[in-house]
């Protein structure tokens, strides 16, 4: 098969990396990939967002199966317009990604078919959403009061406000357009939870869905989770807290009831369904859904993959997922990601990567590319998030040892990680 894999990312590294890997892929392109990428990959010059670029290259390279790892342009239609062209992909309809596009739509769904998720209500108005806050801020007293903007805000869109003031402040901000742009011209205001996160992924092929295994990562920028919110600093799996009693429960109160519930709202989902679970004292509750694979949480997820990745891809692509199977390695896949400095807020690039060899070389550990570019034979940071350094072993203490034995060959003045990454699990013990 001739495969085009679309986006730069970690997440695209890792699913370029498990696609080159089957006997099933003859030819293996990204779009528009990064330097490490194109080391299994051959990289092609079209932005992720140029859907017109990308349907074009598709027809004329005759490719037979898009992946598409990003959101943005699966919520802009890049599945529907590949799939107007006669070009199967895996990914959702842009009617079907609203379930990550708007906030909104989904917490209406959630309501309307029962699907357990924080209270909420959704605004376009300061003087209601305001007179809301003051309300609910007395019934969830000493709780603090979180306000989404409705459209993708690339991961910053939520805030967590410890008082009603800053709550309405935050609120003002968004349907000012001043935060957010258009993301923020409704927002949703709903009701803080407690508990341990989980991220939790299904395969969706329109009515099937199969579980896949779940993980961890850790969204603050500092170690002991300090720090602003991140695209995420690191990631784990298992997760130590999704029991296979409680992966059951999220499929028979969360992800099944969703997949039935877009089939009767006539946008079915196919691609990969990412639940942000809140696992509260009431049971599992749903953050939020996206409709790609979590960054960095894919890495560890296509480590752990025994099975041929591909034939998984399509089946769900083609609506065969019943009876399909997939296999895992038992082991514990750790992944650090290395920033750049100054990120999350401003990022630097360009400071030069050296011992990505030397690291690569540590028993069970391969490094992914998050955001570099080559410049005449050097590795140049290019983005916030830069490398993935991911590492498999028998328990989670001998994966993390491994992942930051492989770090610490990695020579790069301008880059950072937390070093405590799957502290939950390892408090969890073995
Ligand atoms: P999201 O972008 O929706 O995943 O939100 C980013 C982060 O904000 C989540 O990973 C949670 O840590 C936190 N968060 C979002 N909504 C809530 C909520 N209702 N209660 C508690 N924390 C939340
Ligand atoms: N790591 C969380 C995400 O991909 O949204």
């Amino acid at each position: 098969m001739r495969i085009l894999v679309v986006g730069s990312g970690g997440r695209e590294h890792a699913l370029c990396w498990a696609i080159a890997a089957s006997p099933l892929c003859e030819t293996l392109y990204c779009a528009p990939g990064n330097a490490g990428i194109e080391e299994v990959a051959q990289c092609v010059a079209i932005g992720q967002e140029d859907l017109p670029a990308l349907v074009d290259f598709a027809r004329r390279e005759r490719i037979d199966f898009v992946v598409v790892g990003p959101e943005g342009p699966l919520v802009a239609g890049l599945a529907d317009q590949l799939t107007a062209a006669g070009i199967k992909v895996f990914g959702p309809s842009a009617a079907a990604a609203r379930l990550e596009g708007s906030k909104g739509f989904t917490k209406d769904l959630c309501r309307k078919y029962a699907i357990p998720t924080a209270a909420y209500e959704r605004f376009t108005d300061i003087a209601a959403a305001t007179a809301y806050i003051q309300r609910q801020g007395n019934a969830w007293k000493d709780q603090p009061i979180v306000v989404k903007a409705d459209g993708l805000a690339a991961g910053k869109g939520v805030i967590i406000a410890p008082s009603a003031e800053e709550a309405i402040a935050a609120t003002r901000d968004m349907l000012s357009g001043n935060s957010f742009g258009a993301a923020g011209s409704s927002v949703v205001i709903e009701e803080f939870m407690q508990g341990e996160e989980a991220s939790f992924f299904a395969l969706v092929d329109g009515v099937h869905a199969l579980p896949l295994v779940a993980a961890q990562d850790h969204k603050r920028v500092g170690d002991g989770d300090t720090g602003p919110n991140t695209g995420g600093m690191g990631a784990y799996s298992p997760a130590p807290c999704m029991t296979p009693a409680l992966a059951e429960r999220v499929m028979d109160e969360i992800i099944r009831p969703t997949v039935r519930a877009m089939t009767a709202e006539g946008a079915p989902f196919r691609g990969v369904l990412f639940a942000g679970l809140m696992l509260t004292a009431s049971g599992p509750k749903l953050i939020e859904y996206n409709c790609r694979f979590g960054d960095p949480e894919c890495q560890v997820l296509m480590m752990r993959l025994k099975s041929d990745l591909l034939p998984a891809l399509i089946a769900t692509a083609d609506g065969a997922l019943d009876h399909f199977d997939l296999r895992w390695h038992a082991e514990t896949a750790l992944t650090v990601v290395m920033a750049a400095e100054g990120y999350p807020e401003a990022p630097k690039k360009g400071s030069e990567i050296r011992g990505l060899e030397a690291a690569g070389a540590v028993e069970g550990v391969t490094v992914f590319h998050a955001g570099t570019r080559r410049d005449n034979g050097r590795i140049l940071a290019n983005g916030g998030r830069v490398l993935n350094v991911t590492a498999m072993a028998p328990t989670v203490e001998e994966a993390r040892r491994r992942a930051y034995a492989a770090v610490d060959q990695i020579d790069w003045l301008g880059g950072f990680c937390r070093r405590d990454i799957a502290w939950r699990a390892l408090a969890a013990g073995p």
